[in-house]
């Protein structure tokens, strides 16, 4: 049984809860079998073509790892190496692509350039990031944090900042997983009011609850864990300054960890930006899981192949 099969990934709000934990049992077997399974090549011939329209570290090498850990192939392509930064339409990009790859990642700006591109190709469509979500992002949190708590269900995830992509698609997946997700962002830095709207129904059949602050100690009192991201998103670079004004006191520092719980975990997607969003004590410290969570995208993102294209 794979309801995911053949689908596309754009946002964690269109998969369900039962399919989203089935995806992170599929990513800790993947991860615990890791060389163990050398020889099987399950996505063996299988091509996964990359379209990147803003820079990527981890996510554009975890799927390339990934394809090729499962026996198959990526290639990363950039917007101008393609015909589509000559005018070439999505549309015709998407018809064409589908004829010779098995799925599609693209990162981009606008979520409904990843939307178009899924509507006419014929093959999986996985979005990498885009302005509103990072599902492939929050699966490796989800997968991090069941890791390191043993549960999902009932942890209380604080996150502090922008209200951005990343917080987005936490949102869809705090839901999914039943947990409590306290957000403290500035004043005019709230998350889009449709996806929380999205994310509270998907609350009402898990127990979820998500609550909204513009005090960070408020969001981070008695948190399992405690999230952040950069204030300037990949697009936003002109508003940098002013952002970083908008942010004074939202810095993830030790005096705001201590209000969390006295095991707290510290989590970041990653790229960070140490004394802004977060401190170097705080990032560098022992409750820091950033890497393990970077190490996750790997793992749920083979998961994931595994299940759309497998
Ligand atoms: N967290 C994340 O998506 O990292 P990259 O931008 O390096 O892919
Ligand atoms: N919110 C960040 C996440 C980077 C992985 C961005 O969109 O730039």
């Amino acid at each position: 049984l794979n309801p995911l099969r053949g689908r596309d990934f754009l946002s964690l709000g269109d998969v369900s809860p039962a399919e989203v934990e089935a995806l992170l049992d599929l990513a800790e077997e993947l991860k615990k079998k890791r060389g163990a399974a050398e020889g099987a090549a399950p996505l063996a011939g299988k091509t996964l073509a990359m379209i990147f329209d803003k820079p990527s570290t981890r996510t554009r090498v975890s799927f390339e790892a990934g394809m090729i850990q499962l026996g198959g192939h990526a290639l990363s392509l950039s917007r101008n190496e393609l015909q589509l930064g000559r005018g070439e339409t999505l549309a015709d990009t998407a018809r064409t692509l589908s004829r010779y790859v098995d799925g599609i990642l693209i990162r981009t700006h606008a979520h409904a350039t990843v939307v178009e591109l899924a509507r006419h190709a014929t093959v999986p469509v996985i979005n990498g990031l885009t302005d509103l979500f990072h599902p492939c992002q929050a699966l490796a949190d989800l997968l991090t944090l069941r890791e390191k708590k043993g549960r999902l269900a009932g942890l209380k995830l604080a996150y502090v900042g922008d209200g951005n992509n990343v917080l987005h698609s936490l949102l869809h997946a705090a839901a999914a997983a039943g947990m409590h997700l306290a957000v403290a962002t500035p004043p005019g830095y709230e998350p889009d009011p449709g996806v929380v709207a999205e994310a509270n129904q998907i609350a009402q059949t898990t127990g979820a609850r998500l609550s909204f602050f513009h005090d960070p100690e408020a969001a981070v009192r008695g948190a399992d864990a405690v999230y952040t991201d950069v204030w300037a998103s990949m697009g936003q670079e002109e508003e940098k300054e002013r952002r970083i004004r908008d942010f004074q006191g939202f810095q993830v520092d030790a005096n705001l960890m201590s209000r969390a719980k006295g095991d707290a975990l510290f989590l970041h997607c990653l790229p960070a930006y140490r004394g802004l969003e977060v401190s170097e004590e705080v990032i560098d410290g022992p409750r820091s899981v950033v890497f393990d969570q970077a190490e996750n995208r790997l793992h749920a993102q083979k998961a994931l192949l595994l299940t759309l294209l497998g």
